[in-house]
């Protein structure tokens, strides 16, 4: 025990996904066992977790009779006291999903993928989950002459409004989160990126209903900054959800534990998320290494909150830090919240301003200082 130990306040979630990996890869089968997430449950309520997330399928990983799975399934949630705050429908995995679920060009596949996810939504709203992610990660295409990307959004806007309109009709507590990623599986999938989703969102029924979960990895992979995407979406207020998890750039996605990948990324997001104003769940959607064995998976899982932790605390002490508080004011960060144009002054005012152009363009901003001390924060030299 000691600070960095996660309690249940710190609002950490799991993916049944993440921890029951069994670490299967496009070269290799399985380098562990399946997980009974019942065990899951209570491995991760042990560690200090808040709450478990999954997919329908997940709860077969060991027990294939469904009912018997749920059962089993809520038993665990009750003798441990863990939530699940978030559900999500594998729209992937089967062979079925080859083109896709709700953009299929198949419309047989289209509607078994509908009434898939409204079987988990039920199930969702049963054990009390609060949002409900959708990753289309099967979304996409290889080749643009076989998807139809204009007809393909029509129908992913029409699936989202027969779920938006079901879950107010059934009186659900839910909220959806549209998870953007670029590419894995499909080539290129749809609505690649934080922002394709927003402006996607804007055209559906229930808008209001529809936000995003962003992943760490996936706007990396497409060489964005997470940090500037994870504070568009919540302006928008549309941060739903967040998965976080760690990644190198752009390359295929790696899942890495949290700050594993770009630890300065992540000490920025840390300190965004403690003082931006989210107050949902901090998800963590990562695939602990093939080589790991079954014991490591439960080290994997811990390493993932104690980095939020340790990378929470050294926020703070920036924030705290009297040469990081001067070194804002010299680089003039607050002055960015200052309206252009001041209360009762109008265009005219602006136009007729004197404005001494030489010596606005010689004032420097200072932001290497700045930078190198957030880096000697999160190096550990200071504070
Ligand atoms: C990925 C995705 C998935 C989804 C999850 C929810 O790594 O490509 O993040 O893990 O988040 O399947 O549907
Ligand atoms: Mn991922
Ligand atoms: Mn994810």
């Amino acid at each position: 025990m000691d600070a960095f130990t996660p309690k249940r306040e710190d609002r950490f979630t799991f993916g049944l996904w993440t921890v029951g990996w069994e670490a299967r890869d496009p070269f290799g089968d399985a380098s562990r066992p399946p997980l009974d997430p019942v065990e899951s449950v209570h491995k991760l309520a042990e560690l200090g977790a808040y709450g478990v997330t999954f997919h329908d399928d997940d709860l077969l990983a060991v027990e294939p009779d469904r009912e018997r799975a749920v059962e089993n399934f809520k038993k665990a949630l009750a003798d441990t006291g863990l939530k699940v705050p978030m559900a999500t429908t594998n729209l992937f995995t089967h062979p079925v999903f080859k083109d896709g679920g709700f953009t299929s060009n198949d419309r047989d596949v289209r509607r078994y993928a509908i009434r898939k996810v409204i079987r988990n939504v039920d199930l969702a709203a049963e054990l009390g989950a609060t949002t409900y992610v959708c990753w289309g990660g099967r979304e996409g295409a290889e080749s643009d002459a076989a998807k139809d990307v204009k007809a393909a959004l029509s129908r992913y806007k029409e699936a989202l409004d027969i779920l938006g309109a079901y879950v107010v009709e059934k009186g659900y507590d839910i909220r959806f989160a549209i998870e953007p990623k670029p590419n894995e599986p499909r080539g290129d999938i749809l609505l690649p990126t934080i922002g394709h989703a927003l402006a996607f969102i804007n055209e559906l029924e229930y808008a209001d209903r529809v936000g995003l979960n962003p992943e760490v990895g996936h706007e990396q992979m497409a060489g964005l900054n997470f940090v500037h995407g994870i504070a568009q979406a919540l302006w928008h207020k549309k941060l739903f959800h967040i998965d976080l998890n760690g990644q190198h750039g752009p390359k295929y996605d790696q899942d890495l534990i949290f700050g594993h990948g770009d630890v300065k990324s992540a000490f920025f997001l840390v300190d965004l998320l403690e003082n931006g104003g989210y107050d949902g769940p901090r998800h963590f959607d990562y695939k602990p290494l093939r080589t790991e064995d079954p014991n490591d998976v439960w080290v994997s899982a811990a390493a993932n909150m104690r980095t939020y932790l340790i990378l929470k605390e050294k926020s703070k002490a920036f924030r705290a830090d009297p040469e990081v508080q001067e070194a804002l004011a010299a680089s003039r960060v607050g002055e960015l919240a200052e309206p252009t144009l001041a209360a009762g002054e109008t265009v005219a005012d602006l136009i007729a301003e004197d404005f001494d152009l030489g010596e606005a363009a010689a004032r420097g901003f200072h932001f290497s200082r700045l930078n190198q001390l957030a880096i000697e924060h999160l190096l550990g030299v200071r504070g």
